[in-house]
């Protein structure tokens, strides 16, 4: 056949797909057709509507360079990225929770020592804060020499790469022997997402704010662990119930304390300094894959 209606249109393009080698490719690509077909036959999706979400589409595709991922953003804001992390991280019962990556994470930032000061060469002041925690397997065992790379935005709520000059506020951090790791930093300031490009646009149209709760941002790993990219919240921000990527988990939301002022003396940091202490707890990566297997079992049944 070579002429198709709506009814057969989806059939045929699916049936394109025949000598893909991949099942995998060829599973994601079948139902990526179904959805898109049944979107705009449930939507009755107009010519005009179409062309407008090409254009919106490529202006998302433009603002992309090296330091800007405005594509993430658009998955971000739609909650897909979150949903992408949920369908993922069915993870052993008391590891820390995984959340958005975002668009900020650079590689190659510079190694800190024990204590080491992500605030060195921060070109705008905030609020002195002395970071510290265990980097644990879930059942309580620390673990020696696990990384942590860690980012937050600058005091005024923009990142280092928004604005193109030196890395700031984000280092790699390593825990010693006993699993322990420790920096200072700045404590975090709630900020709106990159609202300067088509994402920024949808987003005003949606009536929503675009507003993210004050966080910092860590991916943590180890050897025979499973890594996770998550963020540390600051109790008591106002956008922790409406963050504009659907990002909160509630063992995620940690209070700041205010060092006393013999604490402070003693770390080497000011006074009237925070202090934030975080235990990150890994799933084995063994139990991943077990859990993993498992899943895709009852995904195969269903
Ligand atoms: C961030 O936390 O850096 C972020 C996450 C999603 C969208 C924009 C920013
Ligand atoms: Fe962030």
């Amino acid at each position: 056949m070579r002429q198709f209606t709506e009814d057969t249109l989806t059939e045929a393009v699916i049936g394109r797909l025949k000598d893909v080698k991949s099942p995998r490719v060829k599973q994601l690509m079948t139902g990526l057709i179904r959805h898109l077909h049944a979107f705009a036959k449930d939507v009755r999706l107009t010519e005009e509507e179409w062309f407008e979400a090409i254009k919106f589409l490529t202006a998302v595709g433009q603002k992309c360079d090296g330091k800007r991922q405005e594509f993430i953003l658009l998955s971000d804001v739609l909650g897909l990225s979150m949903m992408v992390v949920a369908l993922n991280h069915k993870t052993a019962p008391g590891a820390t929770e995984a959340t958005v990556l975002g668009p900020f994470f650079a590689h190659g930032a510079k190694e800190y020592g024990h204590g080491g000061d992500l605030r060195e060469g921060a070109t705008i002041k905030g609020e002195d804060v002395w970071v510290s925690g265990r980097v644990l397997s879930v059942d309580g065992k620390p673990i020696p020499g696990a990384t942590l790379d860690i980012w937050q935005a600058k005091a005024d709520g923009i990142y280092d790469l928004q604005t193109g000059g030196e890395f700031e506020l984000r280092g790699r951090v390593r825990a010693n022997a006993k699993g322990e790791y420790a920096f200072k930093s700045y404590k975090p300031k709630f900020y709106s997402i990159p609202v300067d490009g088509p994402v920024g646009d949808l987003v005003r149209a949606t009536g929503n704010h675009h507003m993210r709760p004050a966080h910092m941002h860590a991916i943590v790993a180890a050897p025979g662990y499973q890594q996770v990219i998550t963020h540390v919240f600051v109790d008591g921000d106002p956008y922790l119930e409406s963050d504009a990527v659907f990002a909160v988990k509630d063992s995620l939301v940690v209070k700041y304390r205010k060092l006393d002022a013999a604490e402070a003396k003693k770390l080497g940091m000011p006074e009237k300094s925070f202090k934030l202490e975080f235990d990150f707890r890994l799933s084995p990566e063994k139990g991943v894959k077990k859990a993993r297997k498992k899943i895709a079992a009852s995904d195969a049944v269903a």
